[in-house]
């Protein structure tokens, strides 16, 4: 496997100017318009969580949440016995997020602000793990991918959403978003995950990776008595 730039040292993964500060000042102003302007990402992000294969019942983790676009159709693939659970640096994004949750009544879903690359759970709390749209952003994404994989049962799943850095001639739009397009993330995926699968869409600009520890097919053998 080709080494990644973060493994090669080209990038460290701390981002390439965008800061943890930078992030939350954009997002927390952003907040009210998110959802309005978010609306072209929806019919992806359908395909990423179906991809997860959540079970009723099952744990899962939405790293850097936001508003929680994801979180009904989430709440529906893990049912009333299930669990979801939001993280996100900004706590604009995270109000609009509990004004969802309140508004529904869903006593199984809950946000917590934290750094993607800190997360405050225990080892193997979660089944399957979901990051939309954000991996480009967080500033120290290679910790944060780390994180996921400590948090994800051993059998566990994580997929992740994101615009891959094809529109790098557009460095202002990218600014605004507190977009860091250095950031190498499939690399990064490949790097700590034991199996990613990759699809695209949208000529190539919007990538699902669907990330397994251990990779499913050594999952099956090691089943086998
Ligand atoms: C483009 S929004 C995506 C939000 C949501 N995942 C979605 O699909 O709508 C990026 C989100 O990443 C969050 N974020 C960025 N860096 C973060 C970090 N280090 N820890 C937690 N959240 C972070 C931002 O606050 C923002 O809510």
């Amino acid at each position: 496997m080709k080494p990644s730039r973060a493994a090669a040292g080209e990038s460290d993964g701390a981002g390439g100017g965008v800061d943890l500060a930078d992030v939350q000042k954009t997002f927390d102003a952003w907040a009210p318009a998110y959802n309005p302007t978010h609306g072209w990402t929806l019919p992806r992000r359908r395909a990423a969580r179906l991809a997860l294969g959540l079970q009723p019942g099952d744990r899962v983790l939405d790293l850097a949440c936001g508003t929680g676009l994801n979180f009904p159709h989430l709440r529906q693939l893990v049912g009333e016995r299930g669990q979801v659970t939001g993280v996100d640096l900004s706590p604009r994004m995270l109000d609009v997020a509990r004004i969802l949750i309140a508004r529904r009544g869903w006593g199984n879903v809950e946000v917590r602000q934290a750094d993607a690359a800190q997360l405050p759970f225990a080892d193997e709390t979660f089944d399957k793990a979901l990051c939309s749209f954000a991996m480009n952003i967080i500033p120290d994404y290679m910790r944060a991918i780390r994180e996921v994989r400590r948090v994800l049962v051993p059998t566990g799943r994580f997929v992740s959403l994101e615009v891959r850095p094809i529109l790098h001639s557009l460095p202002y739009l990218w600014r605004v978003c507190a977009v860091d397009m250095s950031h190498d993330v499939l690399g990064g995926l490949r790097e700590v995950f034991d199996e990613v699968q990759v699809s695209r869409a949208w000529l190539g600009v919007i990538l699902i990776a669907v990330c397994f520890r251990p990779a499913p097919m050594r999952r099956d053998l090691e089943a086998k008595p």
